[in-house]
């Protein structure tokens, strides 16, 4: 969930560094830290709270620096305070550590430690890392001819190999200056390789702006790095090749594009995101291809079952995968949360196909559903935004979003991308599997046609009513979201935006449920959001809303163009405009997305950066 970054090389490093930290802040955002070798001194300036603040205060140095890591935080162990912050250091402050994942041992490691001497000034896992490569180091003999790189290496090493969870490292050793070494176990780690400079990142986007020459490290890989030097190493201690690949990826504008938040720049992104998705994947109105797609259609035709597993936005997006290969490939479906997927034991038969979506695709309950699936032999496919992701590196094959880098966190761009993934996909195995024939698919197709078009009317002719619904609604205590069929995802999804933007409670319910407890909450005080295009279960949405309005609940509508009969009925009515049911979703969360945006810059909220949220959720 922290940004790591490191670099050496001949730029100004601090000014490398605060840039990276930038990209990466969308990662984490309560504390924030850098080291450098200044010569042969380890120099750390560390704070809490947001990055300029860590960029006034190195204004107070000048460091004549060739190699520097750091680091964004997102607390898991201890408050987030400047002592906490990273680079941690060891006692005799000569080794600095930026650290992503848990140390599980953390207990254990630090009664040992406590018990040997060391003084632990924060509360984190991370300084563990820093004290067990100082024990290593005073343990390693210093000979002439074991050059300190190898001493620093093997220390490392040796920290690593008393460590039980999860980790991404960078570290620094005032006794190899110009020298920085990573690791990875179960955190993604990239390293970059300039001319003459190298970098190390758990994010591309930081990568990106000093070289497009990567090599991803694999799990219990060690990359040695300096401006001359690369050299991976397995954890133990066999010099491996590097797989450098170059990445051809849009980078992460920095710049907002003259909108308030990114959150609202990636909304109105959404209509070009999809035509741009619409023409890779049909050019025309072809049948859906998938070129990246590394599952033999053969593999694609047995399965008789499907379990979509995933996370927040991305299991939003799951159950309307899931309706969609129910009605048109009766293949039973599941959508799964995955932190419950991974942990309650689900039967994974050879037959079933787990599909993992995720847009960064380093969730970590996410991942550890494709583990599992993996472990008993059972193929996964995932759809994911991110290229060199853990995700898509794990899974058999992979679905590319193909949304363009998304900040805000959070997700909108991604789950409309998601879902014209899923459904194109369900096109495309309908097809293989002889269920939709060519006619079939085409007609479908042709639904498609104007989508983005009538994305773009959504966003634009509604901005100024769903601002007018904002204000009046700003000071709610509660919001409910209903809707049936296609939509109940709209409504889960449109519930979570408003409340981890604007810190108001929501729930989403599936309509038909509403009166089995829920409709409980309604009273004059309470906006029910009620998603209700005129589709095959209009009737029956219509009339749950009557029951709300009964119970004296205030109602923001969402419905199609030409329907009048909540005119009379409803606070606000957003239409969309008439579309194949199946794309609905694709209009009706437009709104909800502005809605929540709205409020929450109206409370005066960071939309970009929620508190206590992290764009992507590594730890479990
Ligand atoms: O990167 P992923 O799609 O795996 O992330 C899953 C969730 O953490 C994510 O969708 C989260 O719910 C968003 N903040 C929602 O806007």
């Amino acid at each position: 969930m922290c940004g790591i970054f490191a670099y050496a090389g001949p730029r100004d490093v601090v000014e490398v560094l605060l840039t990276a930290l930038k990209r990466l802040q969308y990662r984490g955002y309560d504390s924030c830290g850098i080291a450098v070798l200044d010569g042969d001194e380890l120099m750390v300036v560390k704070e809490a709270g947001p990055i300029d603040r860590l960029e006034k205060r190195l204004t107070q140095y000048t460091f004549q620096a060739r190699a520097g890591i750091a680091h964004t935080r997102w607390a898991t162990h201890g408050q987030p305070t400047t002592v906490n912050a990273h680079p941690h250091t060891d006692c005799s402050g000569t080794v600095a550590v930026v650290h992503n994942g848990v140390i599980e041992n953390y207990r254990e490691l630090s009664q040992r430690l406590t018990e040997r001497g060391h003084i632990l000034r924060s509360q984190t896992d991370t300084e563990l890392i820093a004290h067990l490569i100082e024990e290593a180091l005073s343990e390693q003999s210093r000979t002439e001819d074991v050059p300190n790189e190898q001493v620093f290496l093997q220390s490392v090493r040796q920290a690593l190999s008393q460590i039980s969870g999860t980790y991404a490292i960078a570290c620094l050793w005032e006794g190899a200056p110009g020298l920085m070494i990573g690791a990875r176990h179960g955190c993604p780690l990239i390293v970059g390789a300039g001319e003459q400079e190298v970098c190390l990142s758990s994010d591309l986007n930081a990568v990106l702006p000093i070289t497009r020459k990567v090599h991803i490290l694999n799990d219990d890989e060690l990359v040695l790095l300096s401006e001359k030097n690369l050299i991976i190493v397995s954890v133990t201690g066999q010099e491996l090749s590097p797989r450098f690949q170059v990445i051809d990826w849009q980078l992460v504008q920095e710049d907002r594009a003259g909108f308030p938040t990114f959150m609202l720049k990636e909304i109105y992104e959404q209509p070009d995101r999809i035509e741009e998705i619409l023409s890779q994947r049909c050019r025309g109105e072809q049948i859906p291809f998938f070129e990246e797609l590394t599952l033999r259609p053969s593999e694609l035709i047995g399965f008789r079952r499907i379990i979509i597993e995933a996370a927040g936005t991305s299991w939003h997006a799951g159950i309307y995968g899931k309706y969609l290969l129910e009605k048109y490939l009766r293949l039973p479906t599941e959508a799964e949360i995955a932190s419950e997927f991974r942990y309650r034991q689900p039967v994974l038969e050879q037959d079933t196909l787990v599909i993992a979506i995720s847009q960064s695709g380093e969730t970590a309950d996410t991942l550890a559903g494709l583990r599992q699936a993996k472990s008993r032999f059972v193929r996964v496919l995932g759809f994911c935004n991110v290229p060199g992701s853990t995700l898509s590196r794990e899974s058999d094959g992979t679905i590319f979003l193909l949304a363009g880098p998304e900040v805000g966190v959070a997700s909108t761009k991604a789950y409309t991308a998601q879902l014209i993934h899923l459904f194109l996909f369900t096109l495309y195995l309908g097809r293989l599997r002889w269920i939709l024939d060519e006619d079939q698919i085409r007609s479908i197709l042709s639904s498609l046609s104007g989508l983005p078009e009538k994305m773009r009317v959504v966003l634009e002719s509604h901005d100024p009513i769903v601002r007018d619904c904002a204000r009046r609604f700003q000071n709610a205590r509660h919001f409910l979201y209903l809707a049936r069929g296609i939509n109940y995802p709209t409504a889960l999804e449109g519930a979570l935006k408003l409340k981890e933007i604007s810190y108001i409670h929501a729930s989403g319910y599936a309509a038909g449920e509403f009166k089995h407890g829920p409709i409980a909450l309604v009273d004059k005080d309470c906006p029910v959001v009620c998603i209700a295009p005129t589709d095959s279960v209009y009737e029956k949405t219509f009339s749950n809303i009557e029951e709300v309005r009964a119970r004296g609940g205030r109602l923001i509508v969402v419905t199609t163009e030409g329907n009048s009969d909540f005119d009379q009925m409803a606070e606000f009515v957003f239409t969309i405009p008439p579309i194949f049911e199946d794309l609905t979703p694709l209009l009706t969360v437009l709104p909800l997305q502005l809605l929540a945006h709205h409020i929450a810059s109206l409370k005066g909220l960071d939309v970009d950066k929620p508190r206590n949220l992290a764009k992507s959720v590594t730890v479990e």
